[in-house]
């Protein structure tokens, strides 16, 4: 016997601007189950689910909500009174306060302030109470700013559960999380729906929406375009379902190896933490050849990265583009040189959101002569490249002129992308190039790096997806505790066991 509805949605729509994000969405949700909301970047999922939440106010349709037995209507537009209909979210990008600990984050915004000082005894145990219940752990008293990625989603579904959530939406919940944060992750929504709450997942990675969900529901260009049973999927049937055809799939032809690109010669860093630190790291990049680093996350990627991009300084050793060492390594340098970078939170440091998606594609070089007459923008040219780059990498949105802050997420990493392809550099950093990409913009990603060393560019891939690494890189090195190491395996289960720091 199916569980009882405890949610629909009925001919939702919302436009903005020329865009119709949804377009008349209905969907049902039941008690315990766990629901995968799917489609291409831009297909207007996170849309639908700021509708539920209330962040947006549809332009037509209803919300209703089971409600001591009832299906009552939810007022729109309120995020207050999808609260209080029992309407949880953890939003793609998290909104803790960071200099907080997680027990004031859980707390903050629930309780009025003086009756919470008064209560901070009994908030503390409904709090252990319902870690305890769900499975979801994290350390009580420390500022969220310490704890790791997958600590914060934690807080941030604790937060929605403190508020008594029924219904618990999850904006790509996996795309920052480690493999085995993720299983976590699934473990503790199995927990959750067994005791009746019911989850939407927003996700691309088909293989963990296969595994956890038990019912899939896809939206193509804002209109729903099929529902299935994950049982009844597989998938090509889901691929067919997001995009109406199959996704090519790009051959990696033989090419040997050029002069080096980038060359680390016994270079170490210091960082902040142990997560951002490098010891004693040697290796080169050649023209015509894609180096990748395989490793969980937090094991020095991001020394490596700050590197390369010229973020960070080596302490000790030499880094060299092209043949010519680096003596004072900053942004600018490294870009001078030909370093093209996908930066890995391309939110902070990958566009400036406030500025439009024209300016951001310039962004890099606002100095160069075709960009920038004596202090003077040259917009005429500034639009022209963005209506080019536009077509070219299919960055759909709100326009060239609206701010990028604007795009959906997937629409954000095709911006830097255009971008960074467009200026033919010598080396592409390529840093988690394809999290929050949907199968076809992933595929294209792979294409364009692949072409970029057909080229000559050398290419440094920095990814924990093992698929990619496998399918893209002609050399392989792990990176665990900030040491790296060449592999001469592409063994999947090997590489696995130098990732987890067993070494054979
Ligand atoms: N506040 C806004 N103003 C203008 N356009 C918007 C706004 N929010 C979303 N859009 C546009 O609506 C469309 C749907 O965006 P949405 O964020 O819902 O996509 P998504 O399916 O979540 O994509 P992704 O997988 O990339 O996260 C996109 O074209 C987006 O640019
Ligand atoms: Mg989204």
């Amino acid at each position: 016997m199916e569980n009882p509805k405890i949610l629909s949605l009925n001919a939702l729509s919302k436009r903005f601007g020329s865009v119709v994000a949804n377009d008349a969405v209905s969907l049902d949700l039941h008690r315990g189950e766990v629901l995968a909301l799917l489609g291409e970047n831009g297909a207007g999922k996170t849309t639908l689910m700021n509708m539920l939440f209330g962040h947006y106010l549809p332009d037509s349709g209803s919300v209703e909500v089971l409600q001591d037995g009832v299906m009552t209507p939810l007022q729109l537009g309120h995020p207050q009174a999808a609260l209080a209909a029992g309407i949880g979210m953890v939003h793609q990008h998290f909104t803790l306060a960071l200099n907080l600990t997680t027990f004031d984050n859980v707390v903050l915004g629930s309780e009025p302030l003086f009756s919470w000082r008064r209560n901070r005894a009994a908030a503390r145990a409904k709090l252990l109470a319902i870690m305890e219940q769900s499975g979801l752990v994290a350390p009580l008293d420390t500022p969220v700013g310490q704890l790791s990625v997958g600590e914060r989603q934690r807080v941030e579904i604790l937060k929605a559960l403190y508020r008594d959530a029924r219904i618990l939406v999850l904006d790509e919940p996996t795309a920052v999380l480690t493999p085995q944060e993720a299983d976590t992750l699934f473990e503790n929504v199995a927990t959750m729906t067994q005791n009746g709450l019911a989850v939407i997942f927003i996700s691309h990675k088909l293989r963990e929406v296969l595994a956890f969900s038990n019912r899939i529901a896809v939206l193509r260009h804002g209109q729903k375009v099929g529902e299935i049973a994950t049982k009844d999927a597989d998938e090509r049937v889901i691929a067919r379902m997001m995009v109406g055809a199959d996704t090519p799939v790009t051959a990696r032809e033989t090419m040997s190896p050029g002069t080096p690109m980038l060359t680390l010669k016994d270079v170490s860093v210091q960082g902040q933490s142990k997560r951002d630190s490098l010891s004693r790291a040697s290796f080169s990049v050649h023209s015509h050849e894609i180096l990748g680093i395989a490793g969980v996350s937090g094991n020095g990627q991001s020394a490596l990265a700050g590197l390369v991009s010229g973020l960070m300084r080596p302490d000790r050793g030499t880094v060299s583009v092209g043949g010519t060492e680096i003596s004072r390594p900053n942004p600018l340098t490294m870009i001078t040189a030909g370093v093209g970078r996908i930066p890995e939170d391309r939110h902070h440091d990958g566009i400036v959101g406030a500025m439009t998606v024209a300016e951001n594609m310039v962004i890099e070089r606002l100095n160069d002569a075709d960009i920038q007459t004596r202090g003077l923008l040259n917009r005429d040219a500034i639009q022209a490249n963005a209506d080019r780059l536009t077509k070219d990498y299919d960055v759909r949105g709100p326009g060239s002129d609206a701010a990028a802050r604007l795009l959906s997420g997937g629409n954000i990493q095709k911006l830097i992308l255009a971008r960074v392809f467009d200026q033919t550099p010598r080396l592409i950093l390529a840093n988690q190039p394809t999290r929050g990409l949907d199968m076809g913009a992933a595929a294209e990603v792979g294409r364009r790096l692949l072409e970029a060393r057909k080229r000559g560019a050398g290419v440094l891939l920095i990814s924990e997806d093992l698929d990619e690494i496998l399918g893209l890189a002609d050399r392989i090195m792990v990176i665990h505790d900030g040491q790296l190491s060449e592999l001469t395996t592409r063994d999947r289960e090997e590489i696995g066991l130098s990732m987890a720091g067993e070494h054979a």
